[in-house]
């Protein structure tokens, strides 16, 4: 069986009940990772960990060298990765607290380095990308949900904004005209650069705010902080049932 890789995000610096086997800082072509990957077993399989932010949560969204992160868990021999991600809630069904598995996404970040494929003699490819997740992914999370007895939206659209600042309530209005249900940092170019490495890979989402304009009022930092304890907490217990699954 493949190793599972496991992208931490905002919240999720650390799988509690990981029992750690090894730590490695992994160079690549693109420079180095967020952090060294952390092997170790989880639920008895073989799972691969980095937390995207860096273990002490220093690089913001802009900043990461996604490329990097990405190339490491291929050296590694991950095929697959689950990556956690903490996100605003746009449409009614994506309440703070909720957890989700979207089905779709839109780009909307603009500088970022998005592609392993840069011309010369990295050559050209256009990858397919109608679906950017692994539908085998979002079902075995899906399932572990079911199983972990823990409530997932299935479903929806990631819009991938720049940042780091926030949106301003127009530009959500916007994201959810053009049908996003979640909106987010991290997603892209991750999920693309998992597609240009030919491996599976899937946003397990939890929503920590309401989107700007889309609340009571402006978004209250101290309410993040209690939603992401929510979230990762319900996550470290969906991962935990997901490598029986694989
Ligand atoms: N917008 C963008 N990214 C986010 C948000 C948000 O409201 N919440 C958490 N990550």
């Amino acid at each position: 069986m493949s190793r599972l890789g496991i992208i931490g995000g905002s919240g999720l610096a650390k799988l509690d009940n990981l029992e750690i086997t090894k730590r490695e800082m992994v160079q690549t072509p693109f420079g180095e990772p967020s952090g060294p990957l952390i092997t170790g077993m989880l639920s008895g399989h073989e799972v691969i960990f980095l937390a995207r932010h860096g273990y002490g949560h220093t690089i913001p969204p802009h900043k990461i060298n996604y490329r990097a992160n990405i190339w490491a868990f291929q050296e590694l021999g991950v095929k697959k990765i689950i990556a956690a991600a903490a996100v605003g809630g746009i449409s009614n069904n994506m309440a703070p607290g909720r957890l989700a598995v979207p089905e779709q996404l839109i780009d909307y970040t603009y500088r970022r380095e998005g592609s392993y494929f840069e011309g010369g003699e990295s050559g050209i490819e256009h990858i397919d990308f109608t679906f950017p997740y692994s539908q085998s992914l979002r079902e075995v999370l899906i399932l572990a949900g079911e199983k972990a007895n823990i409530d997932i939206a299935q479903g929806g659209i990631y819009g991938v904004t720049e940042g780091p600042r926030l949106e301003t309530a127009a530009e959500v209005n916007k994201l959810a005209r053009d049908g996003c249900t979640i909106v987010g940092m991290t997603a892209m170019p991750e999920a693309a650069l998992a597609r240009e490495l030919n491996l599976d890979y899937v946003t397990c989402a939890f929503v920590v705010n309401w989107a700007a304009g889309r609340g009571d009022s402006i978004i209250d930092m101290k309410d993040i902080e209690k939603y992401m304890q929510v979230g990762t907490q319900q996550l470290r217990q969906l991962l935990a049932a997901v490598p029986a699954l694989l």
